[in-house]
């Protein structure tokens, strides 16, 4: 879909969001002709950088993250004809004017915050004061959005002291995931699932959000955040509610994010006995010394963190269509493999009428939300032969990259869909202020019992799929985990 010509200031765009994501993905809309003439992308930031030298930066993150694009003749100096710079001071007033001057009246203007959020409340304040605010004003924020209940609350006050819900667009970049979509279009465009999308037909739900990399260089936050915070709370919370909440009236943000709501409300408190805490460990089979990976503890300097890298845990939706059905969530880091996959595991048949002999297997619908993107479905057949009627499970294999051709193979990245929707002002696809405080609402006492009890995670060795406590916690339900790598 097209849009008018925009302002785009992105406020932190030397930063690594900047540079890894959003201008990146901006220039890749530049490139599939999705950027209007006239439109600006306009970074702001503390450093005194003249012009030149923010093209520079942009010209380098660009050839880095978008190499295939960056390429292609003529495309970069394009981009960089729309892009401008603006040294601002979020706490005082210097290049505010100079900013205010630079935008055209009669375009959407959004703010992009790509920064602490300790500066929210500043950098809100001085669009304000310094009279950049239009009816066409957007304003966006990335997590993490708080730290707990009272700092999310605190921060979404502090936004709407200056702005409406309708002008804030907080980014789950979970959201803006092609496959992550393709849930609602499965569930809700399809008459095949829905009928049997409950408690009576599904035995349980498991959702994995795998990643084979370290903490990296950003020790410092997640040692303070933990994968509780920095994955759960939001991006898997947000998986569970997409395949629990009820169908919406509409494919419209306010239609769906009442029934995310409502999914997160209906959550029972976590028990600490259904939650599995893991850390990673370095593989005692590298000799230490050599190169292998470091420890957790290691990576962020912090030898007696007990913060956790991986999460498994057991949750109770407790309505009309999920009670009995529990939804098994895992996400961790430095695991065998970067996997992210739902498995609906539905019930047995209620009788064979093969016999006990023919073996049972029951249906299963995965679906991979990344790598590998697709669907299968297994289902039961005859085993081949003359040998009387044996059952055994095939799959009904889908791959998006197979099915769909190029736009399957290389779908747009979750940033390119985000800002394009902040733009055209669709809200749909991000977290309303009270939905992320529910969030909160249930995690909190989680992590509050973690720190009262001092618990400490358990160990996992790197290359992994994690503690062995988390398989113990689905055998103890006589179930078992489906592979990290399906
Ligand atoms: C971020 C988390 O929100 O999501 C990171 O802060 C995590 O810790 C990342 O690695 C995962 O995103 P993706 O798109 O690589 O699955």
């Amino acid at each position: 879909i097209p849009v008018d010509p925009f302002d785009l200031v992105v406020v932190g765009a030397t930063g690594d969001l900047g540079r890894r994501k959003i201008l990146p993905a901006l220039f890749r809309r530049f490139c599939a002709g999705q950027m209007p003439k006239g439109a600006r992308v306009i970074g702001a930031a503390r450093s005194d950088m003249s012009q030149d030298a923010f093209c520079d930066l942009v010209a380098d993150a660009v050839r880095e993250f978008s190499p295939k694009q960056a390429g292609e003749p003529g495309m970069l100096d394009g981009f960089l004809a729309c892009v401008d710079y603006q040294r601002i001071d979020a706490r005082g007033s210097k290049g505010w004017e100079a900013l205010a001057a630079k935008l055209t009246p009669g375009r959407v203007r959004a703010f992009y915050f790509s920064v602490g959020p300790s500066l929210f409340g500043d950098l809100a304040r001085r669009i304000r004061e310094f009279g950049l605010v239009s009816d066409l004003t957007r304003i966006v924020v990335e997590k993490p959005f708080g730290h707990d209940l009272a700092s999310a609350r605190a921060l979404n006050a502090t936004l709407a002291e200056q702005f409406d819900e309708s002008e804030i667009y907080r980014i789950d970049h979970y959201l803006g995931k092609e496959t992550v979509q393709n849930l609602m279009a499965v569930r809700f465009g399809n008459m095949l699932f829905e009928p049997l999308w409950n408690s009576q037909y599904v035995d349980h739900i498991q959702i994995t959000v795998a990643e084979s990399v370290g903490v990296g260089g950003r020790g410092d936050y997640y040692d303070r955040a933990g994968a509780m915070r920095d994955m759960v709370q939001n991006h898997l919370m947000q998986l569970l509610c997409l395949i629990a909440m009820e169908p919406p009236a509409k494919f419209e943000p306010d239609a769906v994010r009442d029934e995310k709501l409502k999914v997160i409300r209906a959550l029972d408190a976590m028990s600490p006995h259904h939650i599995v805490r893991g850390q990673y460990v370095a593989d005692p089979a590298v000799p230490a010394g050599t190169d292998g990976p470091l420890g957790y503890r290691d990576e962020v300097g912090n030898p007696r963190s007990t913060t956790e890298s991986y999460i498994a845990l057991k949750a109770h939706i407790s309505n009309w269509r999920w009670a009995g059905t529990p939804f098994y969530l895992r996400t961790g880091k430095r695991l065998v493999a970067r996997s992210s996959v739902i498995n609906v595991m539905f019930k047995d048949a209620p009788h064979s009428i093969f016999g006990a002999d023919a073996g049972r297997h029951a249906n299963t619908l995965t679906i991979r939300l990344q790598p590998n993107e697709g669907i299968t479905l297994h289902v039961t057949i005859k085993e081949p032969g003359p040998g009387g009627m044996r059952l055994v499970d095939v799959p009904l294999d889908m791959s998006f990259a197979e099915a769909l051709g190029p736009d399957g193979r290389d779908p747009a990245d979750a940033y390119e869909r985000l800002i394009m929707d902040v733009i055209r002002g669709n809200q749909t696809l991000f977290m309303r202020g009270d939905e992320v405080e529910e969030a909160w609402a249930w995690t909190d006492p989680v992590i509050a019992g973690w720190q009262s009890r001092g618990d400490v995670p358990k160990p996992y060795v790197i290359g992994t799929t994690g503690p062995v406590d988390a398989d113990l916690l689905m055998k103890r339900d006589g179930r078992g985990w489906r592979g990290i790598n399906p």
